[in-house]
């Protein structure tokens, strides 16, 4: 076992975060990009609102440490990945905030986009996030086969599109009402959450030219970590404060939006929790102790508290 896998997976977490902070700093500088013909500055300020704001990083470490699997962690190939797909999160963060969908203020303990600055400022920034991932996986600058950054590029789309991540909020949206079962609500969250978490394993696997069936198990070890990160999302509403989360919490219940902890209890959610933690370790077995951090991740994805 190398020495760093010994250490304690928050500090793994955060090294990883400062590295991914640096490359999201960079990607959001002033200077226009070759094709580009200006950057306006407020538009500017708006994106690194919705991004430099302190976030967990997770779906950018599951990038990078699935790539470590295949010894890929330390190119800058990975890096621009999980830049990339953390890009795509923040966009539907920020749009997720918007009065016409969640209506929140806050965000990462600071005033969300359309509160800082104004709302069209809030979707143009989630416009220009969305769009810009995709440039960085494509760009020449990430050092893939042809062949990978198609199939990123691919995957990705979608992920964030109709049968992931925009389809599972449009679904969550009609959930207010609080008429789905717990199939529907299993669905919706495989697409609102689970899908960016599950691309983030699968990206690593690709930047590592893995085989096709490390890569689909490491999209079952995401779909089964996204699962439990939203039930956890789902216990924090119900149970966390606002001050703890950066974020407001009881709005699910607020706003009649059954969820599986709501339905079921915290008892139930929790032993739920425990079990997803269980079947991703199984998920990896196959890779034995070099999955080890892997492992803890899905734990902290459980165990979180914020
Ligand atoms: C929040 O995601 C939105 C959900 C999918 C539940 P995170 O909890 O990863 O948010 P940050 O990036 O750490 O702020
Ligand atoms: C949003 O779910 C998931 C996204 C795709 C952004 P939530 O609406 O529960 O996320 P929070 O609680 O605002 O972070
Ligand atoms: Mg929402
Ligand atoms: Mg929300
Ligand atoms: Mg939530």
């Amino acid at each position: 076992m190398d020495e760093t896998t010994t250490l304690p997976f928050d500090v793994k977490l955060a090294a990883s975060a400062e590295l991914v902070e640096n490359t999201l700093r960079k990607l959001l500088d002033g200077r226009p990009l070759e094709g580009e013909l200006y950057r306006p500055e407020r538009l500017l300020k708006a994106m690194r609102h919705g991004v430099l704001n302190g976030g967990k990083r997770l779906r950018p470490f599951l990038v990078l440490e699935t790539a470590a699997l295949f010894d890929a962690s330390d190119d800058t190939a990975a890096l621009r990945v999980a830049a990339a797909l953390e890009c795509v999160h923040c966009y539907s963060l920020v749009h997720d905030d918007l009065p016409a969908m969640d209506d929140d203020d806050l965000r990462r303990g600071k005033p969300t986009v359309h509160r800082a600055f104004d709302e069209a400022a809030a979707i143009l920034a989630g416009d220009g996030l969305l769009t810009y991932a995709f440039d960085i996986v494509s760009a020449v600058e990430t050092a893939l086969p042809a062949e990978a950054k198609l199939a990123l590029v691919n995957k990705l789309a979608r992920a964030a599109g109709i049968g992931g991540m925009a389809g599972g909020q449009a679904l969550d949206l009609a959930a207010e009402g609080g008429n789905l079962d717990e199939e529907d609500i299993l669905r919706l969250q495989a697409m609102k959450t689970g899908a960016l978490i599950r691309f983030a394993c699968e990206a690593g696997a690709v930047i590592g030219n893995a085989q096709p069936a490390d890569i689909e198990r490491l999209g079952e070890f995401g779909a089964a970590i996204g699962l439990a990160f939203q039930l956890a999302d789902d216990l924090l509403d119900l149970t966390a404060s606002s001050e703890a989360m950066g974020k407001a919490t009881g709005k699910d219940a607020a706003a009649g939006k059954a969820t599986l902890a709501s339905l079921n209890g915290i008892d139930w959610t929790r032993r739920q929790l425990d079990g997803l933690v269980a079947q991703a370790g199984d998920i990896l077995e196959p890779f034995g102790e070099r999955a080890e951090t892997l492992r803890q991740a899905a734990r902290f994805v459980a165990d979180r508290q914020k």
